[in-house]
């Protein structure tokens, strides 16, 4: 939520603020601004609207030119997408410039107490009092790292902040506490953003900052200190993809891009978990086999896709390891008062890593005692950071709002973690895990396989195109399938969807049938004892005149229907992530025909960073 990037160096601020900005629109996209500190003054633009508007206004009216400055990308909390609620703010002075990730949850008490001291708000912002206050407190040291420490120990919540002063034209100043910000590190330039996206073009070396920490940077020096002012060393690591992973290449749209990578991404997930002695591993253990002999339960948390992915892991998990699988929406895990021991495995699966909702859940448990792994797609992100062990799915950056290559490879590595574990506690052999993964590897052709002849999507979408209301359907690994396919249309296509379980339809859902409805099945593998049952459900909904799309297998003869859609077969724990992917062309397609915007729907941001 909300995108920030800070620059210093040489060069004029503007274009690499406003390509950073582009590459974090992903985070939020109602209003954007930047500001720059030129002879002596801060010079802002900032507009309502996605970035592109902020784009044109600063064509037509440019910045001066400045060698520091901030940026923003906004995703709003408090008070509604309008020019005024954009950031920067300015402090009543006109002294300092900062922009906000996050929300300042004490901002009400601090409000109130700087209008007592006389000053007025032109925002609804949270983030406006953070300006104000910097302000004061520059005012009183013209330390702007002092100043800085002084103000984040005075606020709750979560923020990662940047800021500029006039009087300090050679400092570039950011801090965080639960949101996140890196600093890249150029030749004679220096960054800040939200990650690493929004600087990869300008340079791969990167610096973590942990939390409460003060970032102080100028064109060749970076310090880093508490909040007390205490030095910091932080941890360097490289940006292992380059930039054209995070452009379009060609494609119209990112998701279009990231669904076509979908192969490849499969493939470099499976990448070198193997060690010197054929064993599993994950990318980072901080766990011993010991502690992971005794685990009794394992509970999945996550949010949106990644949720999905973690129910279709349980079956994976319990199939392999024995162990019970549970698994919660983050949002509601921590509410619940969940029974958490030692023994206790949580996974949070994260494509971003710095989903609160996930880290919240991820503290709690951790707070009980409990082992955290994380599956995560963004190295250095908040969730791996405190998890006890990490498997990174090496999708590459994931643009587009809704999930498609995080999604598959997040199932893949809860998969991996299911065998690590069935490993380590000796429920399976080596020779077994090794075959297991054999078949997995078959997965990246099979899935470039049906998406090169995937086209029937569109035509399905123009069918389609004004429904009421679209169902879909699955069971056993097909029901999550079901819940995403129906995730992805609402959120793209903005169309009332709802996945069932199909054993569920005459308990319910059959009510809502009426003539040309139309259902998405995901039918069970020819040899699952399940597959009959789905076809009577099929039987069940024709009958009353549903338009039923069937997706399965290339080899189910026993399907006939005229609009199957067929997937390359795979064994059942497999079969989601081919399942899934005309559910999301469809989603796609149909967002494309209905004429919305599919990179960056409605309402909706890519990393979700507040409760
Ligand atoms: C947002 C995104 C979803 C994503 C969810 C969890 O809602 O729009 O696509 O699945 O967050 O994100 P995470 O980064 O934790 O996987």
């Amino acid at each position: 939520m909300c995108g920030i990037v800070g620059y210093i160096g040489n060069s004029d601020a503007t274009p690499a603020l406003l390509s950073g900005l582009a590459r974090l629109e992903y985070r939020g996209y109602d209003s954007a601004g930047i500001s720059i500190l030129s002879g002596g003054k801060i010079a802002t633009t900032k507009r309502a609207g996605k970035l592109g508007v902020l784009v044109e206004a600063l064509k037509k009216k440019p910045l001066p030119a400045g060698k520091v400055g901030i940026g923003h990308t906004r995703w709003a909390t408090h008070g509604s997408p309008v020019d005024r609620n954009a950031h920067p703010h300015i402090d009543p002075e006109e002294k300092v410039a900062i922009i906000h990730n996050g929300i300042i949850e004490n901002y009400q008490v601090l409000k109130e107490e700087l209008e007592r001291l006389g000053h007025y708000f032109s925002s609804d912002t949270d983030s406006e009092v953070v300006a104000h206050l910097l302000g004061i407190e520059y005012g009183k040291s013209a330390d702007l790292t002092d100043a800085m420490e002084r103000v984040c120990q005075r606020l709750h919540g979560n923020f990662s902040l940047v800021a500029i002063a006039i009087d300090s034209p050679g400092v570039l100043i950011g801090a965080r506490r639960n949101s996140p910000l890196v600093v890249g590190l150029g030749q004679g330039e220096n960054f800040l953003a939200s990650d690493v996206s929004a600087f990869i073009s300008f340079t791969k070396r990167a610096l973590e900052i942990g939390q409460n920490q003060v970032v102080t940077l100028t064109a060749d020096s970076c310090s880093i200190s508490d909040f007390n002012g205490v030095t910091q060393s932080p941890r360097e690591f490289q940006v292992t993809w380059d930039a054209s992973a995070a452009e379009k290449n060609g494609f119209p749209h990112f998701m279009a891009k990231e669904i076509m990578e979908q192969p490849k991404a499969v493939a470099d997930c499976l990448l070198g978990r193997m060690d010197e002695n054929g064993h599993l591993t994950l990318n980072e253990v901080r766990l011993s086999d010991d502690e992971i002999r005794d685990i009794d339960k394992v509970i999945i948390i996550g949010c949106g896709s990644a949720y999905h992915a973690g129910m279709i892991a349980k079956y994976g998990i319990e199939h392999w390891s024995r162990l019970p699988v549970e698994v919660e929406l983050a949002s509601e895990f921590r509410y619940r008062d969940p029974i958490i021991t030692r023994n206790t495995l949580v996974i949070a699966i994260s494509q971003s890593g710095e989903t609160m909702d996930t880290l919240m859940a991820l503290r709690h448990a951790k707070d009980q005692r409990a082992k955290v792994i994380s599956i995560c797609n963004t190295y250095g992100a908040s969730i791996p950071r405190e998890s006890d062990g990490v498997i990174y799915t090496q999708a590459g950056p994931e643009i587009a709002v809704a999930s498609t290559k995080a999604f598959l490879t997040q199932i893949v590595a809860a998969y991996l973690v299911g065998l690590y574990i069935a490993e380590i506690r000796g429920i399976k052999f080596i020779d077994e895990v090794r075959d297991i993964l054999e078949e997995l590897g078959e997965l990246p052709e099979k899935i470039e396989r049906y998406l090169e002849t995937s086209e029937r999507l569109k035509d399905l979408a123009l069918e389609f195109k004004s429904a009421q209301s679209i169902l879909f359907l699955g069971r056993h690994v097909g029901f999550p399938v079901a819940l995403e396919g129906a995730l992805k249309l609402k959120e793209l296509a903005y169309m009332h969807a709802v996945g069932f379980a199909a054993g569920e339809l005459k308990h319910g859902p059959i009510a809502l049938i009426e003539e040309g409805t139309p259902v998405l099945v995901i039918m069970p593998n020819l040899n699952s004892p399940l597959h009959d049952k789905m076809v009577s459900n099929v039987q069940e909904i024709e009958a009353r005149g549903a338009r039923a799309i069937i997706i399965t297998a290339e080899n189910d003869t026993s399907i006939t229907s005229p609009r199957a859609i067929r997937i390359p077969d795979a064994p059942t724990l497999f079969q989601p992530l081919l399942a899934v992917l005309p559910l999301q062309l469809f989603a796609y397609e149909s967002a494309v025909v209905r004429g919305y915007d599919v990179d960056q729907p409605r309402n909706l941001a890519k990393s979700v960073t507040v409760e």
